[in-house]
This record gives C-alpha cells, sequence and structure tokens, in this order.
C-alpha cells in the first residue's frame, strides 16, 4: 500500500491537457494517414507483418525504431486504413470469430485473477491517450513504445504477460497490439468475475508513440476529470462507469481479484476521511474527486445500488474505449 502511494504522485505526470510533445526522435505523425490514392490492396496477414511484428517490445527499441521508421515511411503508401473517431471502423471484424477465439483461448493461459487489474489498467494507458479534437492517440498499440513514461510506470509486466501470448497466437495468425490489449483488458474484467465483453478486432498498430500528457493526472478535481474525458468523448457517467476499473487492483476497494461494485459502495462511505493510517490509503485522489461531485454522486449511487446497471454501463464504457482512436485494417 505504501509503496503504491509514493508512485501515484509519479504517475500521470503531465497536465492531462497539455499538448507536449514525447521527447521522441520520431518526427512522423502519431498516425499513419489513409492513403486517398493508394489503390493496392493487402492481405490482412500481410498488414499485420508489417504492423505487429515491429512492435515486440522484446527486440531491441532501436532495432525497433530504426525498422519502424522505415515501415511509417512506407507503409501509408501501401496500406488503407479506416480511421475511426468514435464508432468501429469499416472493417472491423466482429467479436466471436475463430480468430477472436485463439486469441482468448491464448489470453486465458497467462491471465491469472492476480495479473488482472495490470492488464486491464493497460487498456486504459492505450486507449486513454485519444484525443478527438485532433484524433490522435486511442487505441494503437503505441504503449508498447511509451513503458518508460513515469504514468506508464509498472505496465511493463503487463506487457511481458502478454507478450508470451502475442508470441503463440502470432504463429498461426497475427495479431496487432491493439486487437490483444484490447481482448486481454475484457478476459481479466471477466477472469475477476465482471462483465462479458464483445471486443471487435482488426486495430492496426500505430509505429510511433503518442503524445505525451494525454492520461489524466490523478491530482485533478472532478471538473477536470470531466474535461478531460469530453476530450476523449466520454460523458460524466462513462467516467463513473470506467472509473469503477478501480474496483480491481491494490487500491483497497473491497477484494482485488473480484470485479463487482464494490468500489461505488466504499467510495459513499469516504474511508479516506477516517483517522486510521490503512483507511486513509483506500482510492486515490481522483476517486475521492467523484464522490465531490453532484453529477458523478449520482452515479456513484446508482451503481452501488445496482451492480447489473454498473456492469452494463461499464460494458458498454469499454467498448467504446477500445474503439477510441482506432485505425482499421482494410480487409
Ligand atoms: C479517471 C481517471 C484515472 C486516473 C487518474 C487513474 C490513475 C490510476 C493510478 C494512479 C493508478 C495506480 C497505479 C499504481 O498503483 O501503481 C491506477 C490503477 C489502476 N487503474 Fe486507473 N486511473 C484512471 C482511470 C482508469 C480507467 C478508465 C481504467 C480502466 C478502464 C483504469 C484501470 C486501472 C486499474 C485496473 C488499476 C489497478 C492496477 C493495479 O493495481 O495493478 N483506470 N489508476
Amino acid at each position: 500500500m505504501t509503496s503504491t502511494f509514493s508512485s501515484h504522485s509519479l504517475l500521470c505526470s503531465t497536465a492531462c491537457s497539455s499538448s507536449s510533445y514525447p521527447s521522441t526522435e520520431f518526427k512522423f505523425p502519431a498516425k499513419p494517414i489513409r492513403s486517398s490514392s493508394s489503390t493496392v490492396q493487402f492481405s490482412s496477414d500481410k498488414i499485420d507483418e508489417h504492423v505487429s511484428g515491429i512492435t515486440d517490445p522484446g527486440i531491441s527499441f532501436s532495432t525497433s525504431r530504426r525498422r519502424a521508421l522505415i515501415s511509417i515511411a512506407i507503409l501509408p503508401c501501401l496500406v488503407p486504413l479506416s480511421p475511426n473517431i468514435g464508432g468501429l471502423g469499416a472493417n472491423a471484424m466482429e467479436s466471436g470469430t475463430k480468430d477472436h477465439l485463439l486469441i482468448k483461448e491464448e489470453v486465458r493461459k497467462v491471465l491469472s485473477k492476480g495479473k488482472a487489474a495490470g492488464v486491464l489498467r493497460l487498456v486504459f494507458h492505450d486507449a486513454g491517450t485519444f484525443e478527438m479534437s485532433d484524433n490522435t492517440g486511442g487505441m494503437n498499440g503505441s504503449i508498447v513504445f511509451e513503458l518508460e513514461r513515469q504514468e506508464n510506470a509498472g505496465l511493463n509486466k503487463s506487457i511481458k504477460v502478454l507478450e508470451k501470448a502475442k508470441k503463440e497466437i502470432d504463429t498461426t495468425q497475427p495479431v496487432s497490439w491493439a486487437d490483444l490489449i484490447a481482448v486481454a483488458g475484457a478476459e481479466a474484467v471477466a477472469v475477476c468475475g465482471g462483465p462479458k465483453i464483445p471486443v471487435s478486432l482488426g486495430r492496426v498498430d500505430s509505429m510511433v508513440p503518442d503524445l505525451e500528457g494525454k492520461l489524466p493526472r490523478e491530482s485533478l478535481n472532478a471538473s477536470g476529470l470531466k474535461k478531460c474525458f469530453q476530450r476523449k468523448g466520454f460523458s460524466t457517467q462513462e467516467l463513473v462507469a470506467l472509473s469503477g476499473a478501480h474496483t480491481i487492483g491494490s487500491k483497497g476497494f473491497g477484494s482485488p481479484t473480484s470485479f463487482d461494485n464494490a468500489y461505488y459502495k466504499v467510495l459513499l462511505e469516504k474511508p479516506w476521511m477516517s483517522g486510521s493510517s490503512m483507511s486513509r490509503m483506500i482510492g486515490l485522489p481522483s476517486d475521492h474527486a467523484l464522490v465531490e461531485d453532484d453529477e458523478c454522486l449520482r452515479w456513484i449511487k446508482k451503481y452501488a445500488d445496482n451492480e447489473n446497471m454498473f456492469f452494463e454501463d461499464f460494458k458498454n464504457a469499454y467498448m467504446k474505449l477500445v474503439n477510441s482512436g482506432a485505425r482499421w485494417r482494410s480487409l
């Protein structure tokens, strides 16, 4: 507990509203842009060779960057991509296909309840960089280039866990990091007893890191959190539902491996206001901030009273999150 709290001050260290650029040598746009003039169609396998192969964090980053630079230079000419703002790309593949089952099966082999929280957090740290205004960031697997950022401290462990599954899946049908993380997060929720969430496939990985400072800082008040989520296309209700992800993990909201509505029940009790030092450690400042806001409080009360409603709203918000800013493979 103590160590998690001390690391909090380091997490999400850049203001959400900031638009500073990452200190990397990349000079290309954050995403390959659809080439309107391209008439060349590649099979999905071919695209995945270009896309997911180079984002393996197991290989040296300088090598991967060199290969990324080459690929990013040629990719827009070769691959027609479907950009996405908000909804599903035209070529997204529905959940439940053979590919989807293969990914789920391999993820289940490496995902224990104890690893679920880290994997679910990975989803937010990949997708949560999305900005509607300029359509940058989002669910594009770029997290594999961003693991050294303070806000992503500890997530390398979750990537390592998924890397094992990726290697296995890639031998049969290459999978993008973005698809893998999206499916793995849904499996993390399910393995802890939460709702079953269908996830579409076909996301294409970015070759470059997203802009830094797009994730919300934990010190934001409710108004700052609402604005930050609004810029990503999420309502206050969705902010409250998605924050319920903190019900698993080490923040002290009931069992760390049970995905339930304990988060909201505990928020209403405000244990961090009590004298005991253990109770004061429960939740993040951003969690505490939600209860102080009337609009958020209304949703917190609803979800505390009705777990099914929380599950349904979380499911829908999660589906939206993993489609945020996604570019879809052309089939
Ligand atoms: C509302 C804004 C949010 C802020 C400021 C925030 C910040 C944080 C911070 C600082 C931690 C602690 C990390 C650590 O212990 O090292 C954390 C944990 C976590 N976050 Fe968030 N988060 C937010 C929203 C979300 C969302 C939307 C999701 C997923 C849908 C999510 C999933 C998680 C999970 C599962 C953990 C527990 C990780 C673990 O214990 O291993 N968070 N978050």
